[in-house]
């Protein structure tokens, strides 16, 4: 009994990240793919075109802050194999801000592109909406461990644009909500918070 205790323990330790990766994929595709059989099928509500951009706004902005709170859990508790999926978050914040600019030039602005650069100059919050995918595009393009490798140090100056992505996200949320301040309000605290545990490394480049 206790050696099936020990094997188990064993075989679980040997495969937390394959596990920890596998829970990843599916508690982020198949919200993903309900939402969107929903909408289809007139499930979502008076407003189905607002739960579909507020849905994946929040998901690409939670998989984000998630990805951010691995480093310092990896350090605090000494559990480097953490660090493993952090790329596997990133690219879900990434897959998820990809689905909200879809909807929202879907459902919209209907691919009149006029319209939507006319949005990106009259609306602040969308300004830096565009601003964040941006960085996350790069981020996501340059995250294969081969790219990795041939770019040496620029990748993680490339990188480092993250924490800015971040604070664009935070203010892109605080600026789109008309009433109810609380929840951006939480969500910037957090964002801070995330960023505070990093003013070693800030200080450090400033210092250059
Ligand atoms: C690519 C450019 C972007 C556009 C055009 C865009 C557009 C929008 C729109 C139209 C809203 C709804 C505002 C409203 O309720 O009236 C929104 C909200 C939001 N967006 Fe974006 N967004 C962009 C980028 C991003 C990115 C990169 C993220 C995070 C990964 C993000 C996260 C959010 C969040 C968290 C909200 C608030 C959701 C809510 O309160 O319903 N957005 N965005």
């Amino acid at each position: 009994m206790v050696a099936n205790k020990t094997t188990l323990k064993s075989v679980f330790l040997e495969n937390r990240v394959l596990l920890l990766k596998i829970t990843i994929h599916l508690m982020s595709l198949l919200p993903l793919v309900a939402l969107y059989l929903l909408a289809f099928d007139d499930q979502l509500g008076a407003d189905p075109v607002k739960e579909v951009i507020h849905f994946t706004g929040m998901g690409g902005f939670n998989l984000l802050l998630l990805s951010l709170l691995i480093m310092p859990l990896a350090k605090k508790y000494r559990q480097a194999y953490l660090l493993q999926v952090r790329r596997l978050l990133g690219l879900y914040s990434f897959t998820y801000a990809v689905c909200h600019l879809l909807s929202f030039l879907a459902f919209e602005v209907q691919f009149d592109l006029t319209l939507f650069f006319n949005e990106i100059i009259d609306r602040p919050y969308i300004t830096v909406g565009v601003g964040a995918f941006i960085i996350l595009l790069s981020l996501a393009f340059t995250s294969l461990n081969s790219l990795k490798r041939s770019m040496g140090k620029s990748w993680q100056k490339l990188h480092n644009w993250v924490y800015l992505a971040v604070l664009l996200i935070a203010l892109h949320y605080f600026w789109s909500v008309k009433s109810g301040l609380f929840d951006p309000g939480m969500y910037a605290v957090i964002t801070v918070f995330l960023l505070s545990l990093r003013r070693e490394k800030f200080k450090r480049w400033f210092k250059k």
